[in-house]
């Protein structure tokens, strides 16, 4: 592990390697994601002006241990599981399908160029955890003006600038909330607000944490898996025409895209709830530990050549989905949604070619996650 100083954090031990990584996040007694748990007052880099929504949104279960953690897990798991992703596999092609036509669409009018983040891998798994959540299909294109205000955060004034969407997203969760307790519907919102009001199970300031976490986790994450992922295979030619010949490597690609990209680069923060020796370091209670993903799936102790992307690296034990209790909850979602993009974009242009150098294309400077800004693609060769 290495000191350093991170934006909102402060100072904090980051882990390099795998064993390190994977070990902060299977103990979950002594590295806690609730600061209290550990003697601090609050969260890291949390100041008394920040809005009461932005505090509200926090306490998810991201921030809690157990049992508190458990408790609000246990609510929203049932429709992670293997069973019900498959189930909705449908609604995934069809909302992946429609997408992919308005992008075809644009480039019709802009000589078959078009930016992939935009119009494809940014809208479609805002589409799907929109649809999960059951929240109308009208309202799909304010909450993507607002969750782009969530993205490239690097620091304060940038936070600053996030208020007022944040802001209007708890305002109308709250709205969705009541609208559903008279016009109950489909999806998780509903399942949600049940839960609340049979008072035990969350409290009111969880609801709206809970619904933020999966808008928010469900979508930005994906939308860098799919569009590192198509960057990945274009810069790597033998491999995708040997995907796109044999489509029963796509498991062991998408886990390989995970490892090689490490879009969500650091987990939340852990912090020390006892003194500690670990792996040499004296931990002090109280210290910030930082879990650094794409340390990890790099780490050459564990991967093979871990510079080189190789779609059929078995096994491949990534952590980009992190491990332990806080583990993915929507990694199954993920990789059905990756799936389908993939083979949807290359069955339909086997030929899509970048439109950019790939050195001009954009990546994001955000803490923690690493992830592309633009993806100027062309849908034929030479268009
Ligand atoms: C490529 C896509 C994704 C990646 C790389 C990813 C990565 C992660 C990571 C690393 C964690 C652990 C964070 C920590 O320990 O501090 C996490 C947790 C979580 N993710 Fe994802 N995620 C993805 C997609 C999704 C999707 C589609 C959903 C669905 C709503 C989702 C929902 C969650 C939730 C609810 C948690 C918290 C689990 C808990 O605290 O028990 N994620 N994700």
């Amino acid at each position: 592990m290495v000191p350093t100083r991170m934006p909102f954090l402060g100072n904090v031990w980051v882990t390099t390697t795998y064993a390190s990584t994977s070990e902060v996040l299977r103990t979950k007694e002594t590295f806690v994601t609730n600061p209290r748990n550990a003697g601090r007052r609050g969260m890291a880099g949390f100041r008394w002006w920040m809005p009461t929504t932005l505090r509200a949104i926090t306490s998810n279960m991201l921030g809690k241990d157990e049992p508190d953690h458990r408790r609000l897990r246990k609510i929203v798991e049932r429709a992670f599981l293997g069973q019900n992703i498959q189930s909705m596999q449908i609604k995934i092609s069809g909302l992946a399908q429609t997408q992919w036509d308005i992008l075809e669409r644009e480039a019709e009018g802009s000589n078959g160029q078009v930016d992939l983040v935009k119009h494809f891998s940014r809208p479609f798994p805002l589409a799907v955890i929109c649809e999960l959540l059951g929240l109308p299909e009208q309202d799909r294109s304010k909450i993507l003006r607002w969750g782009v205000r969530f993205t490239n955060i690097k620091n304060s004034l940038d936070l600053f600038r996030a208020f007022p969407a944040i802001w209007k997203i708890g305002h109308y969760f709250r709205e969705q909330f009541e609208d559903c307790k008279s016009n109950p519907r489909e999806g998780m919102i509903k399942d949600l607000v049940h839960a609340e009001q049979q008072g035990e199970e969350l409290d009111e300031e969880e609801l709206l944490a809970t619904a933020f976490l999966l808008l928010l986790a469900g979508h930005e994450t994906t939308v860098h898996l799919i569009a590192a992922g198509i960057l990945t295979l274009l810069r790597h030619p033998a491999q995708k025409a040997e995907l796109t010949q044999d489509w029963s490597k796509l498991g062991t690609a998408i886990d390989e895209m995970l490892r090689f990209n490490s879009t969500v680069q650091t987990t939340e923060p852990r912090y020390v709830a006892s003194d500690t020796n670990f792996h040499g370091i004296q931990l002090k209670r109280g210290d910030t530990v930082l879990p650094f993903l794409a340390a990890a799936n790099a780490d050459p102790l564990q991967f093979e050549n871990p510079e080189k992307f190789d779609i059929n690296r078995s096994p491949n034990q990534h952590l980009a989905f992190g491990s332990g209790i806080h583990t993915c909850l929507g990694l199954r979602l993920a990789k059905a949604e990756a799936s389908t993009a993939f083979q949807l974009i290359f069955t339909r242009f086997p030929e899509l070619e970048l439109a950019v150098p790939t050195s001009d294309v954009a990546w994001s400077e955000g803490v923690g996650t690493r992830s592309i800004m633009n993806l100027p693609i062309r849908l034929r060769p030479g268009h």
